[in-house]
């Protein structure tokens, strides 16, 4: 029986655990047993004894977890001694973010472990609830708009009171993913006046059906802007600086700015420059989810909220879903269960299949080396 070890994240600030008690029954019922370090759900409300109840053994450190372990399951990359702890051959799943933490690729390989990063599961129909970017920036997008709402000082919906009459906030999503999408949402949830830009012309449809207005330069670069893989392309010069244009005079007009751009592989793209942010009105709002990939606002530091002088605050916090923790770790384990299935044979045995479609474009690193096309110098 091949066994999965779930050991606490030691990521600074990071609040997930890889797996929640209600996976773990689910993951013995296929044929896995579970070890989980001691303590590793509390930040995100799971206690040992759920862990317990549930059918897993708590080992009391993460070595202990770790070293009979034929899979090991995280959030972030596993740290320096977790890796050194590994059974040569071990199976590694985690978001590993492999353009940015070579590091941690590198000390995979040399400890030899067939490690997956589940950044690289494709977008394909089947895949779908592997997919921990959606599950993760889904929550995020959610957070931002929560986030915006508490450093506000004034209302999200409009109000009439005997006292007179509170106008609605209006917010402005720039990059319209999956985290811009539930932004909207959630946004229009709380009363705002929304509206939303991106550079794929698909998104036109998706934020006029979640009641937002759309706003983009519509030209011929626009309507090539998204790859086959449903990804935006980085955009020219010349296209930034029309699409900045356009926005200019709407965002001076915001009272919330949630931006969310991403393209992978790449530095997120600058969307809104200082000269914008010092054109909002005192009071207002900017939430970079962008940030930890260098940011979309000009200004945005990363861990903190960053006050300008005409007033406006910049939130530039790190990792939203971890500020919902109990959820975004209910959802990472349901995606972490799903792509465990495609480690066992038909017959239930502990025997991942490299050339089968999803972990095969997932494997980062295999027999000592880094193994994936686009991690080679
Ligand atoms: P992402 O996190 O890579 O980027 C966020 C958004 O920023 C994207 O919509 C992108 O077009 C936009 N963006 C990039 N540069 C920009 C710029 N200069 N100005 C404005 N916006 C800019 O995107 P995410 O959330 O990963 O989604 C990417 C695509 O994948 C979407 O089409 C989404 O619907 C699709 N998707 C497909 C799935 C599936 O079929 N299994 C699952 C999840 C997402």
């Amino acid at each position: 029986m091949a066994v999965i070890a779930v050991t606490k994240e030691r990521r600074a600030g990071e609040t997930r655990v890889a797996t929640v008690p209600e996976t773990v029954k689910k993951l013995i019922g296929a044929g896995f047993s579970v070890v989980v370090e001691s303590g590793a759900g509390v930040a995100a409300s799971y206690p040992d004894a759920d862990y317990q109840a549930a059918g897993a053994t708590i080992a009391k450190t993460a070595k202990d977890a770790i070293a009979k372990a034929d899979i090991l399951f995280k959030v972030r990359g596993p740290e320096p001694d977790e890796i050194k702890a590994l059974k040569p051959g071990a199976v590694v799943a985690a978001s590993l973010n492999p353009y940015m933490d070579r590091a941690t690729l590198d000390a995979l390989a040399k400890q030899g472990a067939t490690a997956f990063a589940m950044e690289f599961v494709p977008r394909i129909t089947r895949a779908q609830v592997m997919d921990v970017l959606s599950s993760q920036a889904n929550l995020a997008g959610y957070r931002a708009v929560i986030e915006a709402a508490e450093a506000y000082g004034k209302a999200m919906p409009m109000m009439m009171t005997a006292a007179g009459t509170v106008a609605a906030a209006k917010v402005f999503v720039m990059g319209v993913g999956v985290a811009g999408l539930q932004a909207i949402a959630t946004a229009r949830r709380l009363g705002a006046v929304v509206t939303a830009t991106d550079v794929r012309p698909a998104t036109k449809e998706q934020v006029e059906s979640l009641g937002a207005k759309f706003l983009a330069v519509e030209d011929e670069e626009f309507k090539n802007a998204q790859t086959a893989g449903g990804y935006a392309k980085e955009m020219s010069k010349e296209y930034q600086a029309k699409q900045a244009e356009l926005v200019s005079s709407h965002i001076a007009k915001q009272d919330i700015v949630i931006t969310t751009a991403l393209i992978p592989g790449r530095p997120a793209p600058k969307l809104v420059s200082a000269a914008q942010v010092a054109s909002m009105k005192p009071g207002s709002v900017l939430v970079d989810l962008a940030i930890e990939q260098g940011g979309n606002v000009e200004g945005a530091k990363l861990g903190e909220v960053a006050l300008t002088a005409n007033g406006v605050k910049i939130l530039g916090i790190p990792n939203l879903p971890g500020r919902i923790a109990t959820d975004a770790s209910a959802l990472y384990a349901r995606n972490l269960l799903a792509f465990s299935g495609l480690f066992l044979t038909k017959e239930g045995a502990f025997a991942p299949d490299l050339e089968e479609e999803i972990l095969k474009a997932a494997l980062v690193t295999h027999g000592g080396a880094v193994v994936h096309p686009n991690l080679q110098a």
